[in-house]
């Protein structure tokens, strides 16, 4: 098991769609575990990888009837992707593009070891065969007449293509038995459980070769042995997990090979946890630790479609909530893992409640009553009162890391409101506006528990809302960059906030937003 570093992966979109919150949301998710890894192995010990992918029928039809080049329109669309990233404080560590030369260049090489490569069987790799089938444009996929609704798509409610042509094959039958026995053994993890049901169900039945290459198809990789062809755009834009790095023989591929994590939606579990690590074993390479799928999600109980109208633009999120708040947002709403429905009503009330009433209220109020009652300087405490908040605090960590490390986002950010709604509970038993007038020592213990508290929540929150955390540190009076600088272990400990550190008010972290302001 590689512990010391960590790789992470999302998908490579496709261009032909304008990113929209079903690809922000597995962006995200990996953002928040890039983060969270990186401040526990340290940020030189993780990579994290997105991109687009580029080739294919589908994305040269889009550039037809856009009037442009496949490579205009290509690096248009990749431009839209890696702005929405960054307006969303998205921290890759490289965007790769399957039409960049050094990804073309790894897929040949794999390629020609594919062509010379044995299967378990002892059987080669590759043979040409006809094909003779369906296949969705929409998909980028090979369909059988049992995948149809009334001989149509039912993603993309069109007739296949009938296709009949020459290709070459890669024989995925042979490695049945052998990934059996990887996702048995747990060297190749599928998570959630009811993935990993689905794809060893899959393997009971026996799995059937798939083409690699089409032919007609121009826009895309040609095949280094058969230049008629050229490779089928799954098979290369898997190879992308590996080209990013440099390929095989790549400085990054021996620190960060093998991945620790395939982030994916469960519409492309299979790619990724059976023909990927079947191409992979046959060239002799080790395979990826994990493959994670999550859920998909509608909107307002409808499948989001640009046909139904009802697509998301992450922007339009951002410029109501802001940066952090969206990613809060698209995160907390449901388990990760399993489908849920996003409403924008449900959006704004979440917005009010948790993150303007209940986080930024608790900010808001310990600061101005320390500013009130100690002119805004940390006060000194009572050694051993509420020894409860240091201890609960111990075990709060202790759940936090576990459930970040299973991608339980929603239990993690449980943890870090558990935390909130305590403190809140705890100014209205204590009254401190009382004890101002009563008794100044608890007073100050009652200040002191609050703000440690909240320099806590602050580093717990960093991961999901990186510069909301900043701002906060930057309130207790911290420079943030030197603190995130300190191993977390200790960052961790109880008690570090200094006595006498100045506070530095600021504006509300999550100012509320008037309901029907936006309609
Ligand atoms: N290009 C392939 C992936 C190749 S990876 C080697 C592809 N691209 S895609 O643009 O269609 O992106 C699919 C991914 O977007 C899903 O796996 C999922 O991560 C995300 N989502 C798209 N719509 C979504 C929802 N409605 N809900 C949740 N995630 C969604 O497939």
């Amino acid at each position: 098991m590689k512990n010391s570093t960590f790789y992470i992966t999302t998908p490579i979109y496709y261009v032909n769609d304008v990113p929209h919150i079903g690809h922000a949301y597995t962006t995200v998710a990996a953002d928040v575990a890039a983060r969270f890894y990186r401040m526990h192995l340290g940020a030189e010990n993780v990579f994290f990888l997105t991109g687009t992918d580029e080739h294919g029928a589908k994305v040269a039809l889009s550039a037809e009837k856009n009037n442009i080049s496949p490579q205009e329109f290509t690096d248009q669309k990749s431009a839209a992707f890696q702005t929405t990233w960054d307006s969303m404080s998205i921290s890759y560590n490289d965007f790769i593009r399957t039409t960049e030369k050094r990804h073309k260049k790894v897929v040949h090489e794999f390629l020609k070891t594919l062509k010379n490569a044995k299967t378990p069987q002892g059987n080669h790799a590759l043979y040409e065969a006809e094909y003779e089938g369906l296949y969705c444009v929409g998909c980028e996929a090979y369909k059988f007449e049992t995948d149809l609704v009334d001989g149509k798509c039912p993603d993309h409610g069109t007739e296949p293509e009938l296709l009949k042509e020459m290709n070459w094959f890669f024989r995925l039958s042979d490695f049945t038995e052998i990934l059996t026995e990887k996702i048995n053994s747990g060297e190749l993890v599928i998570r959630p459980e009811s993935r990993a049901n689905e794809i060893l169900g899959l393997l009971k039945q026996g799995l059937q070769d798939v083409a690699i290459s089409r032919r007609k198809v121009e826009w895309g990789v040609d095949l280094p042995f058969d230049t008629d062809q050229t490779v089928y755009v799954w098979i290369e834009a898997l190879m992308n997990y590996i080209s990013a790095l440099g390929g095989p023989k790549g400085k990054l591929f021996s620190r960060f090979w093998p991945a620790n994590c395939h982030l994916v939606g469960k519409d492309i579990v299979k790619f990724h946890a059976v023909i990927w690590p079947a191409m992979l074993m046959a060239l002799d390479i080790p395979i990826p630790q994990q493959v994670f799928a999550h859920g998909f999600f509608t909107i307002d109980g409808s499948k989001m479609s640009k046909t139904r109208g009802n697509v998301i633009d992450p922007n339009e999120l951002i410029d109501l909530y802001g940066t952090d708040a969206t990613r809060y947002l698209l995160l907390s709403q449901f388990h990760f893992g399993a489908d849920g429905d996003f409403s924008r009503d449900r959006l704004k009330n979440m917005y009010n409640a948790e993150l303007a009433n209940e986080l930024g209220n608790l900010v808001n109020r310990t600061i101005s009553m320390t500013d009130k009652y100690f002119s805004a300087v940390v006060p000194e405490y009572n050694v051993d009162y509420d020894k409860f908040f240091e201890f609960d605090l111990q075990t709060d960590w202790n759940r936090y890391d576990q459930h970040m490390q299973l991608f339980q986002f929603e239990q993690a950010l449980e943890v870090i409101w558990g935390n909130v709604r305590r403190c809140n509970a705890y100014i209205d038993e204590q009254k401190p506006w009382e004890l101002a007038n009563t008794d100044r020592d608890v007073l100050a213990d009652v200040m002191y528990n609050l703000l440690e508290t909240l320099r806590h929540i602050a580093i717990m929150l960093y991961p999901f809302m990186p510069e909301k955390s900043v701002e906060l540190l930057k309130q207790l009076g911290f420079d943030a960059g030197s603190e995130f600088s300190q191993p977390l272990d200790d960052l961790k400990l109880w008690s570090r906030l200094p006595l006498g550190q100045k506070l530095s008010k600021g504006a509300p972290l999550f100012p509320r937003i008037q309901l029907e302001d936006h309609a």
